[in-house]
């Protein structure tokens, strides 16, 4: 039989593959709270506008409560055949009150609907985006705060480049992931307007109040264009591009914590509560929830992309094509939070293995740079000239196998006259991190600081 929303112009009703194509039910109930939230405040602003009676009104929000706490307790009998969120709680509601269900939806269409319904779920997810990366940011503080002053090696292109500490390389990820809150509370700001009231694209005749609307829903103001309320899905590509780099820093301390974790380097030692074992290798400790937490980034940017996609080819205004844009953003929101709150926990559970970290600071002449700063500093070198007389030296420790601070002083005079046996206090790599006290430099004395200043901004 004919669609009871539209049957109007319809003599026959769909064919099984059309519903089956066309429903957005199966994942849109997700929108339900949303989309109740809207129609509520649509209604109070119908009534205060005198465009429907207070009474149908009282009606309307009275039927919309049952509605939700049907779904709230699972009793609520979603329907392929309604289609969507929005046809499945109208329909309901019309069961629920009968005729007054019938003029909620006047100034009002599905596009502007689930427009605004959709910009609150996104909403509500950079908040828990937020508070997530803020829990992150904790335990990484606590590892900043445990290790300043352990050594370890600080790499580029992974090959052993500079001694740094332990809490320096945490609060790197801090400053990232701080960064990644002030995307998604950017990106928030310029979402929080509101759609609704745009109705299907040209706006309405009846005397609506947007404003009314949009505060009730906690927008800032509602948006200014219509056709643009209707077809713009930014708010969602701003989320999943702000998903995407947080889920790219989130990768990069994941690559991190399973290159650490392994037998050559043992750096940390993850938790039990975070690692599995292998059902043949009893001696197996392998670190699952980084190297599933590096997998599922794919899935964010792969959101991104899917929905980049959808959109670009989309004339004004509406188009079927968008629905499609909230599978993408449900399942990028989901696997950020979840890879974010095992990142927040695998991190404050992990253990450094300091002395391990300490002997592998110091291997591959990691004080070079030291010692041709000493020649800088002590002989008045010219830093190229100094460069040039350590990598003698270094050139010398490996034909001898051993490193830099097992060189004997007459190893060093017989490369430059003038070096003495000060030279010797800049090659540990303790010295060396402590002198690193430039701003933003590796210091345990920088480290503790902008620890503590970073604990004082979270409290
Ligand atoms: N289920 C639809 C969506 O998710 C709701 C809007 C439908 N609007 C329409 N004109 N068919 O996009």
């Amino acid at each position: 039989s004919a669609n009871t929303m539209w049957g109007g112009r319809f003599a026959a009703g769909p064919d099984a593959i059309m519903e089956a194509i066309n429903a957005s039910i199966g994942f849109d109930q997700r929108l339900a709270a949303q989309d109740i939230a809207g129609s509520r405040a649509h209604a109070a602003m119908l009534a205060a506008t005198g465009i429907i009676t207070d009474n149908d009104a009282e009606a309307i929000r009275e039927g919309l409560l049952t509605v939700l706490s049907e779904i709230e307790t699972g009793k609520f009998p979603f329907s392929t055949a309604l289609e969507d969120i929005h046809m499945n709680v109208e329909a309901r509601l019309k069961d629920l009150i009968g005729e007054p269900a019938g003029r909620l939806h006047t100034g009002r269409s599905r596009n502007d609907q689930v427009a605004v319904d959709f910009r609150l779920w996104v909403r509500d997810q950079c908040d828990a985006a937020d508070a997530a990366l803020e829990a992150l940011m904790q335990s990484l503080l606590g590892q900043a705060e445990a290790g300043a002053d352990w050594v370890m090696p600080g790499f580029t292109h992974l090959q052993v480049a500079q001694p740094v500490t332990w809490g320096h390389h945490m609060l790197a990820y801090v400053e990232m992931f701080a960064r990644d809150r002030s995307r998604f509370a950017d990106a928030r700001k310029r979402m929080n307007t509101s759609p609704l009231g745009a109705a299907a694209l040209a706006g309405t005749s009846f005397p609506i109040d947007r404003d009314m609307t949009a505060k009730a829903l906690g927008f800032d103001r509602p948006m200014s264009n219509s056709l643009d309320a209707v077809a713009d899905r930014d708010f969602a590509l701003e989320f999943m591009a702000a998903a995407s780099i947080t889920a790219m820093h989130l990768s990069r301390l994941a690559e991190e914590l399973v290159i650490w974790s392994s037998a050559q380097f043992r750096f940390v030692k993850m938790s039990d509560k975070w690692s599995t074992g292998s059902s043949i290798m009893p001696q197996k400790r392998n670190p699952d929830a980084a190297e599933l937490i590096r997998a599922k980034i794919g899935r964010i940017f792969g959101a991104n992309v899917a929905l980049m996609t959808v959109m670009k080819g989309l004339p004004l205004t509406y188009s079927k094509d968008m629905q499609e844009d909230k599978e993408q953003v449900f399942d990028a929101a989901d696997h950020l939070l979840l890879a974010l709150a095992a990142m927040a926990g695998m991190v404050a559970d992990m253990e450094a293995n300091v002395p391990s970290l300490e002997a592998a600071a110091a291997t591959g002449f990691s004080t070079a740079t030291d010692l041709a700063d000493w020649l800088v500093r002590e002989l008045g070198l010219p830093f190229r000239d100094a460069h040039h007389v350590t990598g003698s030296l270094v050139a010398m420790a490996e034909a001898k196998s051993c490193d830099l601070p097992e060189l004997s002083l007459a190893d060093m005079q017989s490369v430059h006259q003038d070096i003495t046996q000060a030279v010797f206090d800049v090659l540990g790599v303790k010295n060396s991190v402590a002198s690193r006290t430039s701003f933003g430099g590796t210091s345990p004395a920088n480290v503790r600081a902008q620890t503590a200043a970073w604990k004082d901004a979270l409290k």
